[in-house]
């Protein structure tokens, strides 16, 4: 029997006065979210130490204001309709050019100016098979930010046994087009300071190096003797200096990792460990990759929960998606998303600690 529980509460009101919510998902045994419908934003995680103690992991706001803010850097959203770029915003499909926003330094990224992680979603608790989940949906009208075809979209927030939070998409939509939905949670084991000193492994042998615009030049490059090699746990600050071309490109780690193992099963494909806390965290997913950004463009202006600026390297992201720039990269696992079939995809951030369990 799971003792989840789901309870809401007002989170105030997005800019077209639309009243949001927070919704507090809670196991009772140490792993608590808060999920807002407002991009189906994940506004803080607490879970337990090496000593048991709760605490917060994920970057994020006091309040609904932060979220709002529009130059913030999509802390906890869910994001759509495709997560990070797209050259020149820009991709043909069925023979036919479509021109997206160029919203960040002549590409599109993160699904345009006004992207899944700015709307107000449809929310509805429902009685899960594990227990209760949060149902968070949305319609997304042909034309939606320059996209082709109307999209229905689902996302599913649930904690599951064995302390994991759980994200279910699923997508159909009723003409061709493209999708690549991931959930842009920036963590923090330690809760506190940088993510330098954090471990990181990732499954996976090859990434795909980008050119100086972060567009990937469409190789699949093995990590071996590069500082992308996270086969084995690697401290994350150990090879930033002195940076190699593509650490100097995205400042830091900004990259997709081509993840092991057979996309469309679930199977662990990183694992991270605050050697302070002694928190851990696996993440399991059925996407094909991974991004690992090491919040380098983080600059200490943002003013964080409880007056904290976020300095660089003060959270990580691991996204779960399709390779950037997939529309226009054939060789790349397709994004094409056809009426008829269901876009399905899950993604699992499981909390444990170095003292057992994880
Ligand atoms: C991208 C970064 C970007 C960050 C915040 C990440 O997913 O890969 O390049 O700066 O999101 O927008």
């Amino acid at each position: 029997m799971s003792a989840t529980t789901i309870t809401a509460l007002p989170f105030g009101c997005a800019g077209d006065g639309h009243p949001v919510q927070l919704y507090t998902l809670d196991d009772g045994a140490g792993l608590r979210a808060q999920v807002s419908d407002y991009g189906a934003t994940v506004v803080s995680l607490h879970a337990p130490d090496r000593e048991g103690r709760a605490g917060e992991v994920l970057l994020g706001f006091d309040a609904l204001d932060g979220y709002l803010a529009p130059e913030q850097p999509y802390l906890g959203a869910v994001i759509g309709r495709y997560a990070n770029r797209i050259a020149a915003g820009r991709f043909t499909l069925e023979g036919r050019l479509h021109q997206l926003a160029r919203n960040h330094h002549g590409q599109h990224l993160h699904g345009g100016l006004r992207g899944f992680d700015k709307v107000v979603w449809e929310s509805a608790v429902r009685q899960g098979a594990a227990g209760p989940e949060l149902v968070l949906s949305l319609a997304s009208p042909d034309g939606d930010e320059g996209y082709p075809g109307r999209l229905e979209v689902e996302v599913v927030y649930a904690l599951a046994h064995g302390r994991e939070l759980r994200l279910d998409y699923r997508a159909r939509c009723d003409a061709p087009t493209v999708l690549n939905l991931t959930n842009h949670m920036y963590f923090n084991l330690a809760g506190t300071g940088s993510v330098l000193d954090h471990e990181l492994q990732i499954h996976a042998q090859h990434f795909t190096p980008v050119d100086a615009a972060l567009i990937p030049t469409g190789e699949l490059r093995s990590v071996d003797c590069t500082p992308m090699d996270f086969r084995q746990p690697q401290r994350i600050g150990a090879r930033l200096q002195p940076p190699d071309e593509q650490l100097r490109h995205a400042g830091g780690y900004d990259h997709n990792w081509v993840l092991d193992g057979a996309a469309g099963t679930l199977r662990s494909v990183a694992h991270l460990r605050d050697p302070a806390s002694g928190r851990t965290m696996e993440v399991l997913t059925t996407q094909p990759g991974m991004q690992f950004y090491s919040g380098n463009f983080l600059d200490g202006t943002l003013p964080g929960r409880d007056g904290v600026r976020y300095e660089r390297h003060a959270g990580l992201c691991l996204e779960t998606q399709h390779f950037p720039d997939s529309p226009n990269q054939p060789q790349f696992p397709s994004t094409r998303l056809d009426p008829g079939d269901e876009y399905r995809h899950t993604t699992v951030y499981r909390f444990g600690s170095d003292a057992g369990g994880g």
